[in-house]
C-alpha cells in the first residue's frame, strides 16, 4: 500500500509540472485562434508574426498599422507581448486589433513561448 501512496504522489508531481513551464506546444494550439488574422498572406486582417519577439511595434512596412500601435514606441519583449496578450487595449489603447485578451495568465506564456519559435 505504501508503494501505491508513493505512486500517486509521483504521478501528481508530473502533473503539476507543466504549470512551472511554459509550454509552447500548448502556446502553438491557443495560436490557432490568432492564425485566422496573423498569417503570412498579403490579404491577411493582421501582420504577421514572424520574428515578431525582439521587433519594434508596427514594424513591417506592407502592413497598414493603426495610429495607436504606430505610436506607441513598444519593443515586442517578451515581457510586453505578454501585457499585450492580457489586455490589448490596456497595453496599446485604441489598437486596431479585435482581440479582448487572455484572462489565464498560463495561456499567455504559453502563446509567447511558441511566438519565440516564430522565425
Ligand atoms: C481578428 C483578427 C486578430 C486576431 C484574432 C488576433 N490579432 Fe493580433 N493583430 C491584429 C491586427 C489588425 C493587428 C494590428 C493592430 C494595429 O495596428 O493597431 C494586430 C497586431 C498584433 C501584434 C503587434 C504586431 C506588430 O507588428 O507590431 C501582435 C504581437 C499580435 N497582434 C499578436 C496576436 C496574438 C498572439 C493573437 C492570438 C492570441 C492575436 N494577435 C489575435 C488582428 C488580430
Amino acid at each position: 500500500m505504501q508503494f501505491v501512496r508513493y505512486g500517486a504522489a509521483a504521478c501528481a508531481l508530473l502533473l503539476a509540472a507543466p504549470a512551472f513551464a511554459a509550454d509552447a506546444n500548448h502556446g502553438k494550439t491557443l495560436f490557432t485562434a490568432c492564425f485566422a488574422c496573423h498569417t503570412e498572406r498579403p490579404d491577411a486582417l493582421g501582420p504577421s508574426l514572424k520574428g515578431v519577439v525582439g521587433r519594434k511595434a508596427a514594424w513591417l512596412q506592407d502592413f497598414r498599422y493603426s495610429p495607436a500601435m504606430t505610436r506607441s514606441g513598444l519593443t515586442w519583449t517578451e515581457a510586453n507581448l505578454k501585457d499585450y496578450l492580457r489586455d490589448p487595449q490596456g497595453k496599446v489603447k485604441g489598437n486596431r486589433m479585435p482581440f479582448s485578451g487572455y484572462p489565464n495568465a498560463t495561456d499567455v506564456d504559453d502563446v509567447v513561448a511558441y511566438l519565440v519559435t516564430l522565425k
